[in-house]
């Protein structure tokens, strides 16, 4: 049933008027690292959100404007929730009192690496249920180029609601880097894809509210195509420079100086820099969105196949660099006591998912290793089956272990004192280039 009120231009200007005066209130789908932040943006210039979280818990914690991700302000939340502007809630009934619907949940891969839609999807038929005309439906998931016309689009369509007549439908990928000072959400441009020219103009009205540099491409596919490329792009470049590390080492050179030096290269290079293998909730996965994609087109894309092969061996090649290295020191890796510093994917985020630490910490173990770990930010994690609590970093806990493994560089880590109290060091990030010693092998 289209709408039969109001014509099509005057649904899109209505919206984009509620939006410019700030009236339109905006629905935020999953508050995870993209949607509370976002939500909190967005709060900050007067709009009014809701933010639909499935976790009891989290929306709680929201409404009690308790705050659990770290690149959002404690006093940022405190002052939305306390002024009214942000509420959190767990189910959909609220949806038709929004005019913009962000959707930011999990696109996980299933266990053959394909993509795994079923979040994104039951979200869509839930806000299919309730849709009502003059809403515009945003995905920031990252996902495969088609996600927007061949899963979103057919749910939504079940409402009997007519797309770029009655309602308008996006996508605009998150690219926040979880961690970084100097880009956030609101200074990094934001690319914007719709279903069709008037879903474009509504969603760039929306995005142009809070960020400073919106950038349109002709489809909401382009848009997601965009995404999975960028992240293609740095998991391919990591595979490059560890592989040149697996190189290195059967040379018997440092990559780390070698990458140093073609790095002063002030044209034509970019620095990538290897490490324990790639984590988080965006390398290890986007790629396989568009290997997967591609399949259906015939097509191989050998590069992202490649590139996680290699990144996947990097772990195993960390653990066997930590034999040789206690070896040389005339102790087995199974009856050696190990410490491995940092848990999270990154440095100086809390985030642990598909982290490379933890799989080098299985793989130790399974070789019989004692493994204890330190991360100021991962105070517990339980994965893989192994169930660990972070020791304090302490002199004597270094004394004690046989080798540290620095698997993720924290800046909070005194890296003078991990080399000086240790007995050996396995430094997977070169976090220690400040503090060269006999005892210390790099990666
Ligand atoms: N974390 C990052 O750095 C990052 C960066 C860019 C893009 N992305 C992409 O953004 C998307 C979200 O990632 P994230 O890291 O924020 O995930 P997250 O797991 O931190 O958050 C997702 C939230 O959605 C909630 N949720 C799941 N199903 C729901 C449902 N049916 N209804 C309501 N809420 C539901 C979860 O409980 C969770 O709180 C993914 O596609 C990811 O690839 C993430």
């Amino acid at each position: 049933m289209s709408t039969a009120q109001a014509p099509a231009s005057d649904v899109l200007a209505a919206l984009k008027q509620k939006i410019a005066d700030k009236t339109a209130k905006v629905g935020v789908v999953g508050l995870g690292y993209v949607g509370l932040p976002f939500a909190v943006e967005k709060a900050k210039v007067g709009f009014h959100v809701i933010g639909i979280e499935q976790n009891p818990r989290r929306a709680d914690m929201v409404n009690r404007a308790e705050n659990y991700i770290g690149d959002v302000h404690d006093e940022e939340l405190r002052d939305a929730v306390k002024k009214g502007l942000i509420a959190a809630t767990t189910g959909f009934d609220v949806v038709p009192e929004l005019d913009v619907i962000v959707v930011c949940v999990p696109t996980p891969l299933n266990q053959n690496l394909a993509p795994d839609l079923q979040y994104v999807s039951s979200v869509t038929a839930e806000v299919a249920r309730h849709l009502r005309p003059g809403q515009l439906v945003s995905l920031e998931s990252t996902t495969y180029p088609g996600t927007c016309e061949e899963v979103m689009l057919p749910l939504l369509e079940a409402s009997g609601l007519k797309v770029e007549a009655d309602y308008f439908l996006a996508h605009s990928p998150e690219r926040v880097d979880p961690g970084n000072k100097r880009y956030s959400t609101k200074n990094t441009h934001k690319v914007v894809g719709g279903v069709g020219p008037r879903s474009l103009d509504a969603a760039v009205e929306f995005y142009s509210q809070t960020i400073q540099n919106v950038i349109p491409v002709s489809s909401a596919k382009a848009a997601e195509l965009t995404k999975v490329f960028e992240n293609t792009f740095r998991a391919v470049n990591i595979a490059l420079v560890n592989e040149l590390t697996l190189l290195c080492d059967r040379m018997g050179l440092s990559v780390w100086e070698v990458l140093d030096a073609a790095f002063t290269k002030p044209f034509g290079i970019m620095p990538f820099y290897p490490g324990p293998g790639v984590g988080g909730h965006c390398i290890p996965l986007d790629p396989h969105y568009l290997e997967w994609k591609a399949r259906e087109l015939n097509f191989t894309t050998r590069f992202i196949g490649l590139a996680g092969e290699i990144n996947r061996m990097m772990p195993e090649f960390t653990v066997r660099k930590a034999g040789r290295v206690l070896n040389g020191a005339g102790i087995a890796l199974s009856r050696a006591k190990v410490l491995v510093l940092g848990a999270a994917y990154k440095k100086d985020i809390d985030d642990w998912r598909e982290s490379p630490s933890i799989e080098v910490m299985r793989l130790l173990v399974e070789q019989g290793a004692r493994v204890s770990y330190h991360d100021p930010y991962v105070p517990s994690f339980s994965e893989h089956g192994l169930e660990l609590v972070s020791t304090p970093l302490a002199p004597e806990t270094l004394a004690a272990a046989d080798l540290v493994v620095i698997a993720t560089d924290h800046s909070s880590v005194d890296y003078g004192e991990v080399v000086r109290a240790s007995k050996l060091v396995l430094d997977t990030r070169n976090a220690t280039k400040m503090h060269p010693a006999p005892h210390v092998t790099l990666l």
